[in-house]
């Protein structure tokens, strides 16, 4: 069936074949989504011009151009530096100091897994500087979208993306572009490696002190979800923690082998 022939709804049965797909590629459960995602998806092929779902996956698959496209329409890159404040104080002020004291040394190993445009891993990087940790690159920075991370990589924002952060270090780890546009400095950047990285496929790195995964996995459906927290468990050191986004409960925690450090904490035991 054409995609001409089948624009009524609700959905065909290719569209549920293009669903089971897309959530083997990249974790992403289009049921999950509240709204029409179905019709959303059929404007953006018929703004390409693809005729069938599969002609459609295939694209996504193979064009990272067009990944990115989709990924943007489901709106899922929004971020901003220091998202949900309390948190990274939190981790400033609670984690990083216990992490020294449990390990004895400053060489920590951090993770922003799903870091979308780079805001993320930069305020990591800018906690590790104002912290003192002492390896030289502590910040991986993962996402599957290469769209997002070349835009991560150059680390020019307009200014609002930085509101939370304290005043004082906007000169300390922001040059000014123009009266709307900063950059990350060099010292910051120099502190964060990206890769690009299919978190549902792709094998990790191991001996991570601090994951965050937030606002990445709410598309994903629970198998997935489960399948994913235990590879983050297995690639956190014994006594290393997960941070998950301000709604993103595991409910499982236990059956995957995490301890609860506190609400969206979840640690390795050691
Ligand atoms: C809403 S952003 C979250 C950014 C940041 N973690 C935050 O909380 O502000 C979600 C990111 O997850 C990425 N993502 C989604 N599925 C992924 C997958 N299977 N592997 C890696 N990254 C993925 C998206 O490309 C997007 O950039």
């Amino acid at each position: 069936m054409s995609l001409q022939d089948s624009a009524v709804y609700p959905a065909p049965p290719e569209y549920n074949i293009f669903k089971k797909k897309i959530q083997e590629f990249t974790g992403i459960d289009l049921d999950a989504y509240k709204y029409q995602i179905h019709r959303r998806i059929h404007m953006l092929m018929q703004r390409w011009q693809m005729k069938t779902y599969d002609e459609y996956y295939k694209t996504i698959a193979n064009n990272p151009d067009k990944l990115r496209e989709f990924l943007d329409y489901l709106t899922i890159n929004v971020t901003e530096f220091f998202r949900n404040a309390n948190r990274w104080w939190e981790i400033r002020d609670k984690l990083i100091p216990q992490m020294y004291k449990e390990m004895g040394h400053q060489r920590l190993k951090f993770w922003s897994a799903g870091c979308s445009t780079g805001e993320e891993p930069y305020s990591l990087a800018i906690l590790a500087l104002e912290t003192k940790v002492a390896n030289p690159q502590p910040v991986l920075a993962a996402d599957i979208d290469q769209g997002v991370l070349a835009k991560a990589q150059q680390g020019v924002y307009q200014k609002r993306q930085i509101a939370n952060a304290p005043k004082e270090w906007v000169p300390k780890y922001f040059k000014e572009v123009d009266a709307n546009t900063i950059e990350v400095k060099k010292d910051v950047k120099d502190k964060v490696k990206f890769k690009h990285m299919n978190l549902i496929k792709d094998r990790f790195e191991t001996g991570f002190d601090l994951i965050l995964c937030r606002n990445v996995v709410i598309y994903f459906g629970p198998e997935t979800k489960s399948a994913l927290y235990k590879k983050f468990l297995e690639a956190l050191r014994p006594g290393g923690f997960l941070v998950t986004g301000a709604t993103e409960q595991i409910f499982d925690y236990k059956n995957i082998g995490f301890e609860s450090a506190g609400p969206f904490l979840y640690r390795r035991p050691k």
